[in-house]
């Protein structure tokens, strides 16, 4: 497995699998699963309920903690709440995670900045980061940590190659992993005809070259999938190179343009929301 060296020199798998959207018996079924093929990274969240399913497909897997790099995500509901950090590794029945964002700069997004340092002097926490944090709120936020994250989160793929953010990281190590990496089901990122070119010249699906850019891009890269035969092939695209000149054609396709556009308002909305969290 490629993996990425963090700025705190932990190394992350280069691929793993996703869970946003995935019911607790779905995000059970695709963790195990993938574990069981090879996958080393898995990305939850407490927004996406299904916590303890992920961790129930862990113990599941038969693979051992020490082998899976678990990402979670801090929802802006538990910023203040001081056991947020207890409950979520509770959740997940594990005394630590690799990765512990905050999902959103929403609400006292500083408590729960502050809580991730706390969790990682503590060593709950390998590693911390940042996700959907962009402009303005980067720009508080570098004035106001203590430690550096090691990752944002945040929108990226061919169409969406986050060049600005990528401007203003870089100088600190901070590394991307991307959401929405094949488009979130949208077909036409899936479909350009790029994609078929390349893939048919490697042997490879057009989900697999796309997938493949990203980790050439240097992203870390989460696609999400309930389907076993997808989950596999997302794995296996580590045996053929984009050429300079194939990365460039790709290049073509940056639109600049997102998917998702989140307005402040939603912002707020995110605020108030409490996830409904799987009973024990
Ligand atoms: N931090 C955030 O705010 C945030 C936001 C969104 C997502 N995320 C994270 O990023 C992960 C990835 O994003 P996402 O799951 O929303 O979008 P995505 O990975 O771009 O797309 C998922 C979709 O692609 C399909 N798919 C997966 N593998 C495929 C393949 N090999 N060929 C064809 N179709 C394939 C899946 O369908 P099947 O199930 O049929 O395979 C699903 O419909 C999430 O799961 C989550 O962990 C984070």
């Amino acid at each position: 497995m490629e993996s990425i060296t963090l700025n705190n020199g932990i190394q992350c798998p280069a691929v793993g699998i996703g869970t946003f959207m995935l019911s607790p018996a779905e995000a059970e079924n695709s963790v195990r699963e993938a574990l069981k093929m090879g996958y080393s990274l898995v990305d939850t969240a407490n927004a996406y309920v299904n916590e303890r399913a992920v961790g129930r497909g862990m113990k599941a897997s038969g693979v051992k903690r020490e082998e899976i790099f678990l990402s979670t995500k801090l929802w802006p509901s538990e910023y203040e709440n001081e056991n947020a950090v207890e409950e979520t590794l509770a959740r997940l029945g594990v005394d630590y995670v690799d990765l512990l964002y905050i999902h959103q700069p929403a609400g006292n997004w500083l408590a729960g900045y502050r809580q991730l340092e706390k969790a990682y002097k503590e060593g709950k926490a390998k590693s911390i980061g940042i996700s959907n944090f962009e402009g303005k709120y980067i720009a508080e936020l570098e004035t106001k940590w203590e430690i550096a994250p090691q990752f944002i989160q945040v929108e990226a793929h061919p169409y969406f190659t986050q060049t600005e953010l990528r401007r203003t990281l870089d100088k600190y190590g901070v590394r991307i992993m991307s959401w929405y990496p094949l488009g979130h089901g949208d077909k036409s990122l899936i479909s350009e005809p790029v994609f078929a070119e390349l893939g048919k010249k490697y042997g490879k699906t057009p989900a697999q070259v796309i997938l493949r850019w990203h980790t050439q891009m240097g992203f870390a890269v989460i696609p999400g999938s309930k389907n076993v035969d997808h989950i596999r092939d997302n794995l296996n695209i580590l045996d053929f190179t984009l050429t300079d000149a194939e990365m460039a054609q790709i290049a073509k396709l940056d639109r600049g343009e997102r998917y998702y556009h989140r307005t402040e308002a939603q912002l707020e909305q995110f605020a108030a929301w409490r996830p409904q969290f799987e009973p024990a």
